[in-house]
């Protein structure tokens, strides 16, 4: 079987790439919270074109009521629901099997991921406490940043209430994979369908560590190249943030990712084999963190397997341990934003 690896950018129809057992139609329901943003809405429509959903819920605190009718006119078969607030969000989450949350603000020029926590801390443990509530069960998927401290809110919240499966906590970094998928596939003429970056730690500055060496179809950098690839890949958001002038940050491009993130998902729960992303989940890969992004093979439950890191070249070992104690740092706050509150 050839596995289907890193974000999967390839242009091809996904019904030509997966076997017929995922075509089956099984009852799939996504939770979108956060649904009427900048990130919710493009991702709403893509969600809403995807062939392994039924059921599409949009969440969000206003203005998802028009963002659900405009988008139940588009004729394909998934069903469109709008729920307004905290009181109906239970009714928004309930019997949902993937509960994707892009809610919280985002940065403008001159923030850091980790200056977004005040705001979006307290934003995410509040959905993940109606999460543990009202879909336990559900593989929960987290883009709102900083994702480095929101995942292990996000883990410690379930803890807390009894119910934290670390195969169904995901935080989504595959606008990474995107993104180096596409600037190695420029630089070195290859096709971009065919071309596959892993990248690995985290979702923030010196935290995102393409793995260059492990390019595929293999490739090679000069040292001056690997190092303006690596920062141009880490500097890819400030980049956007930069350009939107205040506006915002990345929001057609995350969309895109986690649209393709939350089809990998569907097709693992599916029983598709060989569904493989990167991701920010639980993991004992690196001793020093107790969450890291690694490629994750995808399953029936959520995270089927971490995967290991594979071969690390001198330079991606150096970043890798420079890079270890802002990583480890940012999830220790996540940690203590719930453990211990403010
Ligand atoms: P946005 O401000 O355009 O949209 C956020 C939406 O969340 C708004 O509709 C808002 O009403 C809603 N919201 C706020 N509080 C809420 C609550 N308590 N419950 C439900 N909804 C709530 O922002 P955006 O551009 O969509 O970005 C959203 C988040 O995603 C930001 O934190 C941003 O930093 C993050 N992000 C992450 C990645 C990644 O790679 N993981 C990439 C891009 C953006
Ligand atoms: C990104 O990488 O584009 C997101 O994390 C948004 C941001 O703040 O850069």
């Amino acid at each position: 079987a050839t596995q289907r690896v890193g974000g999967r950018v390839s242009a091809a129809p996904i019904v030509s790439r997966v076997s017929r057992r995922s075509l089956r139609c099984e009852a799939r329901k996504v939770a979108l919270l956060g649904a009427a943003g900048g990130i919710g809405q493009p991702l709403a429509l893509l969600l809403k074109m995807n062939k392994f959903a039924t059921e599409l819920a949009l969440y969000d605190i206003a203005n998802v009521v028009g963002v659900a009718a405009d988008l139940s006119h588009c004729n394909t078969p998934v069903e469109v629901t709008a729920y307004t607030g905290p009181e109906e969000l239970g009714a928004c989450l309930k019997g949902a099997d993937l509960v994707v949350i892009p809610a919280g603000v985002p940065r403008k020029p001159g923030m850091t991921r980790d200056d977004l926590f005040n705001t979006n801390a307290g934003i995410v443990q509040a959905l993940i406490q109606a999460v543990g509530k009202h879909c336990p069960q559900a593989v929960i998927e987290i883009i709102t940043n900083p994702v480095n401290s929101t995942v292990p809110i996000a883990a410690e919240t379930l803890k807390s209430m009894g119910v934290y499966d670390p195969k169904k906590l995901i935080g989504v970094t595959s606008l990474d994979i995107v993104r180096a998928n596409t600037f190695v596939s420029k630089e070195k003429g290859l096709d971009m369908k065919d071309t596959d970056v892993p990248v690995i730690g985290g979702h923030a500055g010196a935290t995102i560590l393409p793995l260059l060496s492990q390019t595929t179809p293999p490739t090679s950098f000069t040292d001056a190249e690997k190092k303006a690839m690596t920062e141009k890949i880490q500097n890819a958001g400030t980049v956007v943030v930069e350009a939107k002038a205040g506006k915002g940050s990345a929001t057609l491009s995350m969309a895109y990712a986690a649209a393709r993130m939350a089809e990998s998902t569907l097709l693992g729960l599916n029983g598709e084999p060989n569904i493989y992303e990167c991701a920010f989940v639980q993991s004992d890969v690196v001793a020093e963190v107790p969450f890291f992004a690694s490629k994750v093979l995808l399953g029936p439950h959520g995270v089927a397997k971490v995967m290991g890191l594979g071969e690390l070249d001198a330079f991606e070992q150096a970043a890798l341990a420079s890079m270890l104690p802002q990583l480890k740092a940012e999830i220790q706050k996540g940690l203590d934003f719930v453990k211990n509150p403010p």
